[in-house]
């Protein structure tokens, strides 16, 4: 019997580790789960939304850190981390992506002798002012188990000196959870809701602080926003600290003068999903949704100058376009005039990673 924690934080973690324990769960006599919840993210559509979605069981132990700045939210989580690991004695414990929480808990398990298995390991953007990236490389070093989505992330592993006999390219997991979710979510009736049309509108997701914290790069993207919604609508499912920076910055006014440029609340798993497969096209600098794009076959234009998942541009529907104004909206006509990409499944993106993560696992139970 092994005694697997799974660790969860923030709004990405969610539907990553569910495919994992819903799959595990099929094994009882093999593996006993507990279900660790940091509380990096805390509001409920940031978090618990995507629980009541993703059937993920109620977590066993809830730390509650909140936000903070990155040492302060880190360290939080250590902290409280740590005498839950003391306590719960698991033979392993899973950290999904690169949030904050994933490489707290690592860390923790690290000096503690404890095993760690990193799902969706390996993959870098080589800028290291992105907290992420400190996060993966970092987590990566210290992971007993490296589970891999694209064959670049088994390079960039092997390159930094990680053994082979560690490394498992199992596919993604994100994956499995939009698979297993796609017809639920299309049966939802959000369009009506928000009176779009299929095909007939851009979904906007910002976040990333070198985007929305630094008010020249913020309002450009908003000069490109204001060009490309007099031509095609663009709802907005906006993060708490984009709108937080949008009202110091004082550029709300701008917003609210663009008609067809709409601002909602985060939205949940199904809803978003819904609306991204109904999309024209995809404005972001989300990693994961660069990945969901290519399998559902929707151009995807990433406002950032790098990605950490270049099977997406080379084999998907993504494509870099930075923050420069101009290139924006550029990008976004070609979309319009029909020149978008077409992408292909990228390899063990087939809803089955998580079989072959617990496979594996199983092996060593
Ligand atoms: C985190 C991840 C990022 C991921 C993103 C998805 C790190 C370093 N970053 O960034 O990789 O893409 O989650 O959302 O871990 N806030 C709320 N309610 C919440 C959570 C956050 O209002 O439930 C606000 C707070 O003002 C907080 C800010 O959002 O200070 C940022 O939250 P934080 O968890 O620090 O980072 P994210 O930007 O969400």
């Amino acid at each position: 019997m092994m005694r697997v924690l799974h660790v969860v934080g923030a709004r990405p973690n969610f539907m990553k580790v569910s495919p994992i324990m819903r799959e595990m769960a099929k094994y009882p006599q093999k593996f006993n789960q507990i279900l660790v919840h940091t509380g990096q993210h805390y509001d409920d559509e940031m978090s618990q939304v995507f629980f009541d979605e993703l059937d993920l069981p109620r977590p066993d132990v809830y730390l509650g850190v909140g936000s903070g700045s990155h040492a302060e939210q880190t360290a939080k989580v250590m902290l409280a981390f740590e005498p839950v690991l003391l306590e719960q004695k698991p033979d392993i414990v899973l950290v999904v992506g690169d949030v904050n929480s994933t490489l707290a808990c690592a860390l923790v398990c690290s000096k503690l002798g404890v095993k760690v298995a990193h799902v969706e390991a390996g993959l870098r953007s080589f800028d290291r002012t992105m907290p992420e990236e400190i996060n993966r490389v970092l987590t990566d070093q210290i992971a007993d188990l490296l589970f891999t989505t694209e064959r670049s992330a088994n390079e960039n592993l092997l390159r930094e000196g990680v053994a082979q006999d560690k490394i498992y390219f199992v596919g993604n997991v994100m994956i499995d959870s939009l698979l297993r979710n796609k017809e639920r979510a299309l049966a939802l009736d959000i369009l009506n809701r928000y009176d779009l049309k299929p095909r007939a509108f851009a979904l906007l997701t910002l976040h990333r602080p070198s985007n929305v914290d630094v008010p020249d790069v913020l309002a450009g993207i908003i000069d490109a926003l204001e060009e490309i919604q007099s031509r095609l609508p663009i709802i907005f499912p906006a993060h708490p600290r984009t709108m937080r920076r949008i009202q110091e910055f004082g550029l709300e006014g701008k917003i609210a003068r663009m008609s067809n440029l709409r601002v909602i609340k985060p939205l949940g798993y199904l809803e978003f999903l819904n609306l991204m497969a109904n999309a024209r096209l995809v404005l972001t600098d989300s990693g994961g949704i660069q990945e969901e794009t290519t399998i559902l076959g929707i151009p995807c234009l990433t406002l950032r100058d790098n990605t950490e998942r270049p099977v997406t541009i080379l084999q998907g529907t993504n494509t870099l376009v930075g923050t420069d104004p101009g290139r924006i909206v550029a990008e976004a006509f070609n979309v319009l005039s029909g020149r978008a990409k077409v992408g292909r499944m990228p390899e063990l993106w087939d809803g089955h990673a998580s079989e072959r993560i617990v496979g594996i696992l199983k092996e060593l139970a």
